[in-house]
């Protein structure tokens, strides 16, 4: 029996890709490229699956040029790069990996926050350049965290990760906002209070955003958003590139109109505004908040798991789009 076809796009763990093998003909990425949509449409062509990660764009003009594949895996938990609606119009699976990254985000988040409120990168690369004299009463001096005010824009799995350390573990009190508000007993033991987004942002110590990346959350940092913030206050994205308007922020960091920032996520990554690098008030990491060794071997694991199911004719557990199997039944 011929087995299915699949393209894994970039370079994974090789217990990953022996378990695809297992189960399909692997065309495997052997350098790690990301590939341009043209190169990633002709290596997709004929094939039935394909396992990606968020830097592969599946859209309507690659499933128009590729109507053999029947499922796509992401292996993140993020699936902007998705058109989820065209996956859905041409019958195609879409997985992504959920739950297995939440911790290990949730203490990236929160290190990165804690970097910027303590200005750790600024004052390491001070010592690095050797300008470190003598210690000084108001050398680098920072905002407390515990204690403080978090702010979560976005309360999904990670938001509530976080707000657990802050509560918890820092004697935080937590706000948030989100698209809907989570039960009561969601919010009791976390002491969580939910607020307008203009709340959020008056009342915030540190903000952490933690929402996905739609059309609508684009952008829902910019000048205004940061404006309303406290001088004092700072600004921590895990989410997406694109939920924060980069320029802005660089302008408001520059001009100390919020204290610092916390970034592992740009506006056209992996490049990073000029700006952003121009000033010293901001920590910069490269989308790396779930790599840890074992988070990104579940989440490999997990994509897997995926495919293989929805390749295999069953449920796979992180199915985006119920709505494909629903009309494969009727
Ligand atoms: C990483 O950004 C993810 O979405 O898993």
């Amino acid at each position: 029996m011929d087995r299915p076809a699949i393209l894994v796009a970039r370079a994974v763990f090789p217990e990953t890709l022996a378990r695809l093998a297992q189960h399909f003909d692997v065309d495997a990425s052997a350098d790690d490229r990301v590939l341009a949509p043209a190169e990633l449409a002709e290596r997709l062509r004929g094939k039935a699956g394909a396992f990606t990660t968020g830097s592969e764009r599946i859209d309507a003009a690659l499933l128009g040029a590729c109507p053999q594949l029947r499922a796509v895996a992401n292996m993140a938990v993020g699936y902007n790069n998705f058109d989820l609606a065209a996956c859905t119009a041409h019958g195609v699976l879409a997985t992504n990996t959920p739950d297995v990254l939440t911790e290990t985000t949730a203490d990236f988040g929160f290190a990165l926050m804690m970097a910027a409120a303590r200005r750790m990168a600024e004052s390491e690369r001070f010592l690095r350049r050797g300008e470190w004299r003598r210690w000084s009463y108001d050398m680098f001096t920072g905002s407390d965290v515990h204690g403080a005010t978090l702010g979560l824009l976005g309360m999904g799995r990670i938001g509530q990760a976080i707000a657990r350390r802050g509560a918890l573990g820092f004697g935080m009190q937590v706000i948030y906002h989100n698209r809907s508000r989570l039960p009561v007993e969601r919010e009791a033991p976390l002491g969580a209070r939910y607020v307008d987004k203009a709340t959020l942002l008056r009342e915030a110590d540190h903000l952490v955003l933690v929402l996905p990346y739609t059309a609508a959350s684009h952008h829902a940092i910019g000048a205004a958003e940061l404006a309303a913030m406290k001088p004092s206050a700072t600004l921590t994205n895990v989410a997406r590139g694109g939920v924060v308007d980069d320029a802005a922020l660089a302008a408001a960091l520059r001009e100390r109109r919020i204290a610092a920032a916390a970034l592992d996520v740009f506006e056209g990554e992996p490049q990073v505004q000029a700006a952003l690098l121009d000033v010293s008030n901001v920590v910069l990491t490269p989308h790396i908040a779930s790599a840890t060794v074992a988070t990104r071997r579940a989440m490999a694991e997990l994509a897997a798991t995926n495919l293989i199911a929805a390749l295999g004719g069953e449920r796979p557990p992180n199915l985006l789009n119920p709505e494909v199997l629903g009309r494969a039944a009727g």
